[in-house]
């Protein structure tokens, strides 16, 4: 099913951004889950702006449509159409970010004011879903980099951990008996990887705040690694040790790992990396496009793993 944005002028644009911020946060409170179930996604979009970044690829970008209606974001269900449908009653104002662990200085930002304090650039990436699909998404972010100086990692911290809020009450999917994964969502950088300048934590995309079913309203944007790295809706980011456990490691230890750099020459056990299918190229004949080492990013990322066997450390 595809949820569709009215064609009509969006709040966004005749009211200003408080006063229909705050309006959000009553529609989803006073008018309960059931009302704001029943909304149309579009209306909670936001507009940001952001400069341009060299880092963006011209390549043509996968249409808005396609970018917010076809998801993985399995608290919402498996399916593809499953978040844009159900992902709604997710209350995403407020929101904080707690940082804890080996830093100096942990903090808990609110997201507004994350948006508020950071410099927006808009990312247009290229992404590549370790199904065999890919997708350019014009995010709008900032480096990762830029909020883990804000806390200063001790030497001993080696990792970095997100976590996606755990609200069952809010999140369809999770209410299963039968989980797929365990809740909460987890994902993992190495310290030098989450430096990268390539890493952004993303808060919108098509120059607007990002939807519920892309991962409102902060999630991770790792562009040379496979989009389950990409954690959604983040409530905490933790600096440790040793390398922390994540959802599809956990899930399937043989299928997915902890780098999981995107690799045209490391199969999945049951299917060719080789290729992918970029969504929107329709037609019965559209040829694959071949795959990328680093999903084109070698440049920017091959250093980091100088020296790994990567057909281990997949
Ligand atoms: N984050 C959470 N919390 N839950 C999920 O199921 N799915 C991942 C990733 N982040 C997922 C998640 C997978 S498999 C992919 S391919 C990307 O989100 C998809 O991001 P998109 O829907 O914005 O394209």
């Amino acid at each position: 099913m595809l949820i569709r944005r009215p064609a009509d002028v969006l709040p966004s644009e005749i009211t200003p951004r408080e006063v229909y911020l705050n309006r959000r946060q009553w529609m989803a409170g006073a008018a309960g889950l059931a009302l704001s179930a029943a909304l149309p996604l579009g209306l909670e979009a936001a507009p940001l702006s952001a400069a341009k970044s060299p880092f963006s690829t011209d390549e043509k970008k996968t249409s808005r449509e396609d970018v917010t209606s076809y998801n993985n974001y399995y608290e919402f269900g498996t399916g593809k159409e499953d978040p844009a449908a159900h992902a709604g009653t997710l209350k995403t104002a407020p929101w904080t970010v707690n940082v804890d662990g080996m830093v100096g200085k942990p903090a808990s930002f609110a997201v507004e004011e994350l948006i508020k304090s950071s410099a927006l650039e808009e990312r247009i990436y290229r992404m590549r879903c370790v199904e065999g699909w890919s997708m350019v998404i014009p995010w709008v972010g900032f480096p990762l980099a830029d909020l883990i100086k804000r806390v200063e990692p001790l030497g001993s911290a080696k990792y970095v951990a997100f976590e996606t809020a755990y609200r069952p009450e809010e999140m369809s999917g999770v209410q299963s008996m039968f989980p797929v994964l365990d809740w909460p969502y987890v994902e993992g950088l190495r310290l030098d990887e989450a430096m990268n300048p390539l890493a952004i934590l993303a808060v919108g995309l098509y120059g607007e705040t990002l939807p519920n079913q892309n991962g409102a309203p902060i999630r991770l944007v790792v562009p040379w690694k496979y989009g389950f790295k990409g954690i959604k809706s983040i409530t905490r980011i933790s600096f440790v040790e040793k390398q922390p456990e994540t959802s599809w490691n956990r899930q399937a230890p043989g299928e997915y790992g902890f780098y999981a750099n995107v690799n045209p020459s490391v199969d999945h056990p049951r299917w060719s990396q080789a290729t992918e299918r970029r969504i929107g190229e329709g037609g019965l004949f559209v040829k694959r496009r071949p795959t990328l080492m680093f999903n084109g990013y070698a440049d920017q990322v091959a250093s980091l793993y100088t020296g790994m066997d990567l057909r281990k450390f997949y």
